[in-house]
């Protein structure tokens, strides 16, 4: 159909089954939470980690309010991040993120709008736990 000839196979099938969709206890201190908004077009989006004494994420889960690119790059993202360290997630891009998608240009601030969550979940979680050594250099 149009949809699938527009987008790629990757990005419906993200958006058709969603990976780790929900939201952590964010009385937890281990859980870290973010809420990201895109000004262009009102989207908004809340990921959740939950992050063990080694700083590895151990979950990651989301909840989006917007278009299917940006529910697939939030999909993806707490895909890629699961695992990770928390400095290697503060590393993942929204570059790294649309190339998998193959995001076409206009769907770009999706992208941005997953990696913006990333961050904002750890930071909010380095908040919680000041005694984690951040090396991951200066607060993005
Ligand atoms: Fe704004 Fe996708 S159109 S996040
Ligand atoms: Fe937020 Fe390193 S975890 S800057």
């Amino acid at each position: 159909n149009q949809i699938k000839r527009f987008y790629d196979q990757k990005v419906v099938d993200h958006f058709e089954n969603p990976r780790n969709v929900g939201a952590l206890d964010k009385k937890k201190q281990s859980v870290g939470s973010g809420i990201v908004g895109a000004l262009a077009c009102g989207d908004v989006m809340r990921l959740d980690v939950d992050i063990d004494d080694e700083g590895v994420i151990k979950q990651a889960v989301f909840k989006t309010f917007g278009c299917g690119s940006a529910i697939a790059s939030s999909s993806l993202a707490t895909e890629l991040i699961k695992g990770k360290s928390v400095d290697e997630a503060m590393g993942v891009t929204n570059t790294e993120i649309a190339n998998e998608l193959s995001l076409p240009p206009v769907k770009l601030h999706c992208s941005m709008l997953a990696q913006d969550a990333i961050r904002a979940a750890i930071c909010n979680w380095k908040e919680k736990n000041p005694n984690h050594v951040c090396v991951c250099g200066p607060e993005i």
